[in-house]
């Protein structure tokens, strides 16, 4: 375990698995009474063309199969994601100066996956997927309001379903930096990777993670 200050020695890694390690960084940071939402982090999509956009959504889950997060599959970003199925995420924890980028590959999650978690939201947010064409252009607040009085009425007495267009993405990851700064700016920065197929690794520059990855530190 480490803290903003403390050097951040591969030894003291609580894990050589990147996701183990998230875990454990999560943990410490979900705890901490001034950060609101530790799960918002920036998610980045890119155009087939390579024209990157950005914006912060919730992780709703992570695993040794990804981060998992919900959205409308209409939006941009989903367009996005539907042309390019790359992501980059990152988490900054500014209490403990503790940044997280993941980039990979990204896929939908099923469907029952996708009900299932649509059945724990509030009543309300589950209308707000109905009401919102996330991305879309909308021409006033009051036709806003207004749609949401409509389902609000129409599921009135009734569970909302799920609507089609709405759903999760999982990122498969590929590369995790863990980002310790430090009060002399000589930050920490170590990174796993997968190795590429038949790579000699360079012992002195390259470590044997867990569970087929390696980790190798940054400069800052
Ligand atoms: C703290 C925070 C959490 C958010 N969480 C989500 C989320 O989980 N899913 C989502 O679709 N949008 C979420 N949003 C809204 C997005 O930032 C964004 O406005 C929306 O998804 C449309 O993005 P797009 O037009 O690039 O697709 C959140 C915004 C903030 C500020």
């Amino acid at each position: 375990m480490f803290c903003p200050g403390q050097a951040f020695e591969e030894h003291q890694l609580c894990s050589l698995d990147p996701i183990k390690q998230f875990a454990e960084w999560f943990k410490e940071v979900a705890a901490c009474p001034s950060i609101g939402e530790a799960n918002a982090m920036c998610l980045a999509t890119c155009t087939k063309d390579g024209r990157p956009s950005a914006r912060v959504v919730l992780l709703k889950g992570f695993g040794e199969d990804g981060f998992k997060f919900f959205t409308n599959y209409e939006s941009r970003k989903g367009r996005e994601l539907e042309s390019n199925p790359f992501a980059s995420l990152v988490f900054y924890w500014e209490p403990f100066k503790r940044q997280v980028r993941i980039e990979g590959h990204v896929e939908r999650l099923s469907e029952t996956e996708s009900q299932e978690y649509f059945q724990t939201r509030p009543k309300g947010s589950q209308i707000g997927a109905w009401v919102s064409r996330q991305s879309s252009v909308v021409p006033d607040r009051e036709y806003l309001r207004k749609k949401n009085a409509e389902f609000e009425e129409k599921y009135k007495d009734t569970d909302v379903p799920k609507p089609d267009y709405w759903g999760g993405y999982v990122v498969k990851p590929e590369v995790i930096e863990f980002w310790q700064g430090q009060t002399n700016r000589l930050h920490d920065r170590i990174v796993f990777r997968r190795p590429k197929e038949e790579e000699i690794l360079d012992s002195g520059m390259t470590h044997q993670g867990e569970n087929g990855w390696v980790y190798e530190r940054l400069f800052p």
